[in-house]
């Protein structure tokens, strides 16, 4: 077998292979945007408020007080969402809420929750979200209310003497925060 003939064998097999990989290769990335973007896209669709209403306002009446808080305003300019409170900003810790989240989708079909038996659920649901907030040092509120939005020097004094101790008694918002945009629940 001489050189020659090794290189043209060689050339049919790589004309033979570039059909199917030009067109593959854009194919194939098109495939993996388009699946990064769907994944991306309901991870972004599923931090709206209409997506959390869709099943809270069925469940409970957490929505209506929720439009009732200082943080929902006149819902013109509205200060943060219910993902903005509970959907964590970390990447990973985002996918993992959202995963566990999927838990929740069987407990609304089967009826876990209703509008009847929310209030004996409730104290058992507020402590989870206060275990998760005390953990992470609230870290949701303080993504907002941070620098110029929690400067001190600006506070009304009651606050202010409030907020100057944090730091060094190991408190967090929700350990003084409670019940500000859902009904006040107080567990003895
Ligand atoms: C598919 C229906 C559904 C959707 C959509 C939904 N939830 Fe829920 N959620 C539930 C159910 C059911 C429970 C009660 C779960 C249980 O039994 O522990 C719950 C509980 C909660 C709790 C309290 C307990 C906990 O796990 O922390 C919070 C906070 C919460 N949801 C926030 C949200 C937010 C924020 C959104 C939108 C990003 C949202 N939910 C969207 C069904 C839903
Ligand atoms: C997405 C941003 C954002 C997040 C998250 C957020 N806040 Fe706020 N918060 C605001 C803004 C903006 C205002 C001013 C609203 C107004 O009164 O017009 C406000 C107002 C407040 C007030 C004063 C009004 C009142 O009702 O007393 C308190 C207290 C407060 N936030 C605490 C918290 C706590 C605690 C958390 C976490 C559980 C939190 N915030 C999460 C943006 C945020
Ligand atoms: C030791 C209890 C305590 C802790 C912890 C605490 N606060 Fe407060 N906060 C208060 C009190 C008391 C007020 C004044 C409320 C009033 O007078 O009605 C206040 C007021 C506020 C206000 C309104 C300030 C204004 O200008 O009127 C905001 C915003 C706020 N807190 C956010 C936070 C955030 C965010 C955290 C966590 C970083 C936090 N607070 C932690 C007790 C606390
Ligand atoms: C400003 C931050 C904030 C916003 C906005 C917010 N939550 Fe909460 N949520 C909390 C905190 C803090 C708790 C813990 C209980 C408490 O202090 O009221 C809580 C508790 C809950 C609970 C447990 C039951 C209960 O009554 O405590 C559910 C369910 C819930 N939130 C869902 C939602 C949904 C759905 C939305 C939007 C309609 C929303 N939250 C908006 C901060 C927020």
């Amino acid at each position: 077998m001489t050189n020659n003939q090794q290189k043209t064998r060689w050339q049919k097999l790589w004309a033979w292979l570039k059909k199917p990989l030009i067109v593959g290769i854009p194919i194939g990335v098109f495939v993996l945007v388009l699946g990064l973007a769907t994944v991306q896209g309901s991870l972004v669709l599923s931090s709206t408020n209409e997506f959390c209403f869709s099943c809270h306002l069925k469940m409970d009446t957490i929505v209506q007080e929720y439009k009732a808080s200082s943080h929902y305003g006149d819902g013109s300019n509205i200060a943060a969402t219910c993902a903005d409170c509970h959907v964590p900003h970390p990447y990973f810790e985002m996918l993992q809420v959202k995963i566990a989240a999927t838990a929740d989708i069987y407990h609304m079909m089967v009826g876990t929750i209703t509008k009847e038996n929310f209030e004996e659920h409730r104290p058992a649901l507020a402590e989870t979200v206060w275990r998760d907030m005390q953990a992470n040092d609230s870290a949701n509120c303080r993504h907002c209310h941070q620098g110029d939005n929690f400067d001190l020097s600006k506070q009304p004094q009651r606050a202010r003497l409030n907020h100057q101790q944090i730091a060094a008694r190991g408190e967090t918002c929700v350990d003084c925060h409670q019940g500000l945009t859902h009904k006040r629940i107080v567990i003895e």
